[in-house]
């Protein structure tokens, strides 16, 4: 379908890891279902954590010191622009911890499975910037307390952050528009069909058909840095 953007439409965007493949970063299904060679389930639950805390941490290190060297990709700045043109009426959920949609210079973003760029105290959930603390430390801890921290990452089995944030913005939509997920890890995948139930045109760009295709008016396959910013273009009117 044809889509012409005006700057009251109130749009809301989902991403997940594929948004940030361009950038250089793994998303983490596409390695035989292995996240730079670990299995979810033992670098992404609390259990993991309990069981093996230098693991975890060596892990989430290693995802964070990569941030350094990974840059905003077209997709990226096409949010950006998109954002420019709808102001408050653009609102961006992301299930990425890398700050990157921050980094191209979006502002209505919602993290809302944490940042690799926060941790906490376990014990006395303190609340610290990762560029603040000990990181030569096996398991760093906390200044106030000495408890482990651990990084702000939402893991399997935890509460996503911001739900009420999300369900306000998920009630008065004319667009949503979701972007690099697989549409397999709830609640995010469950965003799409309610945009659907709220009478949302729905658009999808994805390198392979999602989970939750069938919720999606529009579908676009291939890579988002490619596809996303001439759509935006023709959206708001600029081509
Ligand atoms: P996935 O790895 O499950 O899915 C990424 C999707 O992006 C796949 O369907 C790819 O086909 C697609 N893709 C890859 N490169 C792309 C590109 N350049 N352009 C467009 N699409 C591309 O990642 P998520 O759906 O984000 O949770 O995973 C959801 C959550 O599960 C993550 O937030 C994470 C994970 O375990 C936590 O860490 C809590």
């Amino acid at each position: 379908m044809k889509i012409k953007l005006n700057p009251k439409s109130q749009i809301v965007v989902l991403t997940g890891a594929g948004v940030s493949a361009e950038s250089g970063l793994k998303t983490f299904r596409d390695n035989n279902g292995l996240w730079e060679n670990h299995r979810v389930e033992d670098v992404a639950t609390p259990e993991a954590f309990r069981q093996f805390p230098e693991l975890v941490w060596k892990f989430y290190k290693d995802r964070y010191f990569q941030l350094a060297q990974v840059k905003p990709n077209p997709a990226h700045v096409a949010l950006v622009e998109l954002e420019n043109f709808l102001g408050d009426n653009f609102n961006l959920i992301t299930q990425n911890v890398d700050g990157l949609h921050f980094k191209a210079g979006n502002k209505n973003v919602i993290e809302m499975h944490g940042s690799l760029y926060e941790c906490f105290c376990s014990d006395c959930n303190n609340r610290f910037l990762m560029k603040d603390i000990d990181l030569d430390l096996e398991i760093p801890v906390c200044s106030k307390c000495r408890g482990y921290l651990r990084p702000d990452i939402v893991w399997f089995g935890e509460i996503p952050y911001h739900l009420n944030r999300i369900q306000q913005i998920m009630s008065k939509l004319d667009l949503f528009l979701v972007i690099g997920t697989s549409g397999i890890v709830y609640p995010a995948a469950q965003l799409l069909p309610i945009a659907k139930s709220c009478g949302a045109h729905t658009v999808g760009i994805n390198l392979e058909e999602p989970a939750n295709l069938l919720y999606l008016d529009d579908f676009y396959k291939g890579l988002s840095g490619e596809i996303l910013p001439d759509l935006v273009k023709q959206w708001i009117g600029k081509v």
